[in-house]
């Protein structure tokens, strides 16, 4: 029997409930399958950091680097909690940017995703996404402000500054546009290009690596857009969007608009790959002020768990018939408490009778 091992991070706040949703999932794959996932669960994030004093402990870098893939659930405190740990050991810098790090995921998948099902949570007006919304947003993950050089001190008058950097060098821009070149080439053959270059160099750099990679691309159709402009364009008209692709911080904030347009960061699933390693989480964070409630939509893992399957392991039409599950309980009718249909036709359910139902969905 073929058996892959995956890490499991249930993360803060909603992690653990949302995680043992997808997991309920996952037994129904495997029994239908026949593919085994040996399943590793290993502390990491704000709790992690309390437990063991520190927030990505050695064991769990162990279990990491064992796996063939990670399912991560989101991780942060309130900012309450988070100021009883050493800035360093926040869960943000002292777990999930060097999980990134460590597994150098530099291509960060995250769809814009609005069947006709979900249409209902965009705030948007029906006829600007008729039809749905459906782009992939690809985000370089490893480079650029975040991991840049950075500085503090104090000037010689006494002020306090701060300096960082975005730095990067041409292989980490050809990589994630090589990413991005493939992914249109799978899907409408066309490649919508994020920068800024009418300001920063390195967008300029980018511009110039573009044109270099297209060449490999003569079916794909490339075009610029200016990070301000996408911002507006996307709220707009996202449907003229099929593949996006843009530097580390452009796409922390566009994806988040990402999540606007289709009504929720509870919709927004992701990818993080690298070469030899990948993991999957929820772009939203732990929502500590909902946490232990039962009213979190566990969509975004689920659906976390549904690219695994497909980047990782292969199982594209198992990861299809998951969305397709997810999207049968919306349109029979439920949701959970904490992503309100605004006509207020859906009944709310708890996460576990949500994921119960995609179960239920799944295995029919
Ligand atoms: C994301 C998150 C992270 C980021 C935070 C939690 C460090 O917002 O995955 O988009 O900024 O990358
Ligand atoms: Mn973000």
């Amino acid at each position: 029997m073929k058996t892959h091992t995956i890490a499991i991070l249930e993360g803060d706040g909603i992690g653990p409930e949302i995680m043992r949703e997808a997991l309920k999932v996952l037994d129904v794959i495997e029994a239908r399958s026949g593919v085994r996932f040996e399943r590793r669960v290993a502390p990491f994030g704000g709790r992690a950091y309390f437990e063991t004093g520190a927030a990505f402990p050695e064991e769990t870098k162990a279990v990491c680097d064992a796996a063939d893939a990670i399912l991560k659930g989101p991780i942060g405190l309130s900012l309450e909690e988070s100021r009883k740990i050493p800035v360093e050991e926040q869960p943000e810098r002292g777990a999930l940017l060097p999980l990134r790090q460590r597994y150098h995921t530099f291509a960060n998948f995250r769809p814009v995703y609005l069947p006709p099902e979900l249409v209902r949570f965009s705030p948007l007006r029906p006829e600007r996404i008729e039809g749905g919304i459906d782009i992939v947003m690809i985000r370089e993950l490893v480079g650029g402000l975040y991991f840049g050089e950075k500085t503090t001190g104090t000037t010689a008058t006494g002020e306090r500054f701060v300096k960082e950097t975005l730095e990067y060098e041409e292989s980490e821009i050809r990589n994630i546009l090589v990413v991005a070149f493939e992914e249109a080439r799978k899907r409408k053959r066309l490649l919508h290009s994020v920068h800024k270059s009418n300001v920063l160099l390195s967008s300029v750099l980018w511009n110039d690596i573009l044109d270099e990679v297209a060449v490999d691309y003569p079916d794909v159709e490339h075009r610029h857009v200016i990070v301000d402009a996408a911002a507006t364009a996307l709220v707009l008209n996202p449907r003229q969007f099929d593949v996006m692709v843009m530097e580390n911080m452009f796409g922390d904030i566009l994806s988040d608009l990402g999540g606007g347009l289709v009504g929720s960061l509870g919709l927004m699933p992701s990818a993080c790959i690298g070469a030899k390693k990948a993991y999957y989480e929820p772009s939203h964070g732990s929502a500590p002020d909902i946490a232990g409630k039962g009213i979190a939509n566990p969509y975004s893992m689920i659906g976390s768990l549904a690219l695994m399957l497909e980047k990782s392991f292969g199982m594209n039409a198992e990861a299809d018939r998951i969305r397709a599950a997810m999207c049968a309980v919306f349109a029979r009718g439920y949701t959970t408490a904490d992503l309100r249909d605004p006509a207020g036709k859906l009944e709310p359910v708890s996460t576990a009778v949500f994921g119960d139902k995609v179960v239920e969905a799944l295995r029919a």
